[in-house]
């Protein structure tokens, strides 16, 4: 089949490459130049396992190309997704102008070839009533078409793997053509991986990305609640939590507490999903309490920093991992930067290293030190923040690390190391929660 993306950013690229690689015809558009030079290079223009590699194979092999001519694409193709970023408005709300904008395009190039024109970014309920009414106002009388929600599900990090073989696939659909066709394009994964389907109205599917983001972030501060109490009744969050998620009603993915969630979805979602309820009259007291538990994860981290090193004028703090989470270079949103941030304000001196997300970090933050690897980092340090749970982070010689170090204090915002272990090692270790 014949596919444009348009938006070639995680979820884009990654739909894709992943489209192409089950043997469609796909074609993926940005207005971004200068990553559609890099992507028509076989570069990933953001870190991703595997993504590279599935890129330079699929450019090569035929089935993929990069353009940004979004009318041609939708005159040459079948199933055309709308992939681009949606962020949120001061207000909270999400900003939907990006998909107005390609709607438009979309809408100008329709004819009477029947199109599927699918919303894979994420937006509030009701947001394909209206990109379908802005079709049917600009487009030509004649022009067929069916607007779908297929929402994405994939994490960062981890996004080829979710996309070739996803929990579920969820399609919201109010036409037998349009359901057919995504079965039909999606056919190669759901025969090799057994996924479960999903075929929901529009609406439902609209809700259901927003409530499963929501739900995830939920269990993230119900774990920080907990090590909230574990900290000031001196038990351990993680003997407690992974107790609570042994019941399979509860389970134990995403109980893990820390310096908060962050990253470009989790806390966009759960904004704009609250206010998706004020907008419809619902108490959105949870959601509220669900932001203030992340924020003050941050909050009582700083806390502990500051009671324990006292003045932080001058004093060296290596700061290992900024990204919003392991095997990505993302920065949107990370705790950790906002950590860094404050000590900033007090004067301290930050020395950082993640193994992807320098870069990036260097564009917004340039006024701190950056280290070739963890040990550069940790070299003379006064205290050590664990910001990412990177692998090479967790395989560290602790013995070393103790050796390198003026004062050997460990701020472990991942809970990665055990406590008793660094303890005997001979450092002064608060993790969180234990
Ligand atoms: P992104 O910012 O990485 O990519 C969006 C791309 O759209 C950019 O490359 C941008 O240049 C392009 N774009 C914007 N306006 C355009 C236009 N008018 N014409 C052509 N291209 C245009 O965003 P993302 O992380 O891929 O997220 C996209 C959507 O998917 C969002 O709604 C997000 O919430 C959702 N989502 C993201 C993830 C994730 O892990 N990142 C997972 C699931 C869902
Ligand atoms: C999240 C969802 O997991 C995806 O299903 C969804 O598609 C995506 O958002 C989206 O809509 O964009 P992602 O943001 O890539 O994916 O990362 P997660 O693995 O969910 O982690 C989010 C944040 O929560 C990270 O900062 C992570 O460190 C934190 N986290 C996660 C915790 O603090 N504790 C946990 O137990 C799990």
């Amino acid at each position: 089949m014949k596919v444009a993306i348009i938006g070639s950013g995680y979820v884009g690229l990654t739909t894709g490459v992943c489209l192409a690689e089950i043997g469609h015809q796909v074609i993926c558009l940005d207005n971004n130049q200068k990553k559609l030079a890099k992507l028509k290079q076989g570069q990933s223009p953001i870190f991703e396992p595997g993504l590279e590699n599935l890129i330079a194979k699929n450019l090569k092999n035929g089935k993929l190309s990069f353009d940004d001519n979004i009318k041609s694409a939708v005159k040459n193709s079948e199933i055309i997704f709308i992939c681009v970023n949606t962020p949120p408005k001061p207000d909270g709300q999400a900003d939907l102008s990006f998909v107005e904008a390609v709607t438009k395009e979309i809408a100008l190039a329709l004819n009477h070839d029947h199109k599927i024109i699918v919303d894979k970014s994420t937006v509030p309920i009701k947001t394909a009533e209206k990109v379908k009414e802005t079709l049917l106002h600009l487009s030509v009388d004649e022009a067929k078409f069916d607007v779908v929600s297929n929402p994405e599900f994939l994490r960062e990090g981890t996004a080829v793997k979710d996309t070739m073989a996803p929990d579920r696939i969820v399609i919201g659909v109010d036409s037998d053509l349009a359901r057919e066709t995504m079965l039909k394009l999606y056919q190669p994964i759901i025969e090799k991986t057994k996924t479960p389907v999903k075929i929901v109205s529009v609406r439902s599917a609209e809700l259901i990305k927003h409530g499963a983001n929501t739900f995830l972030a939920n269990k993230i501060s119900f774990a920080n609640l907990i090590a909230q109490v574990c900290e000031e009744a001196d038990a351990d969050a993680l003997e407690v939590l992974s107790a609570i998620g042994l019941d399979e009603r509860i389970g134990n993915q995403f109980l893990s507490p820390g310096i908060g969630f962050g990253g470009s979805c989790f806390p966009k979602d759960i904004t704009a999903f609250k206010k998706t309820l004020e907008i419809l009259g619902i108490d959105n007291n949870l959601i509220q309490s669900i932001q203030n538990i992340n924020d003050q994860a941050i909050s009582r981290f700083i806390k502990k920093i500051k009671k324990e090193l006292w003045d932080l004028d001058g004093k060296k703090i290596a700061v290992l991992g900024l990204a919003f989470k392991a095997n990505t270079d993302d920065i949107r949103n990370a705790p950790v930067l906002k950590i860094i941030n404050e000590l900033k304000k007090d004067k301290a001196r930050i020395i950082a290293y993640d193994p992807k997300a320098m870069e990036n970090t260097k564009k917004i933050i340039p006024d701190i030190e950056y280290a070739k690897d963890a040990y550069e980092a940790i070299n003379q340090a006064q205290a050590l923040i664990i910001g990412t749970d990177w692998e090479e982070f967790k395989r560290l010689d602790l013995h070393k690390v103790k050796e390198l170090m003026i004062e050997p204090i460990i701020f472990d915002g991942r809970n990665i190391f055990d406590p008793s272990l660094v303890k005997t090692i001979g450092f002064r270790y608060f993790g969180v929660g234990r």
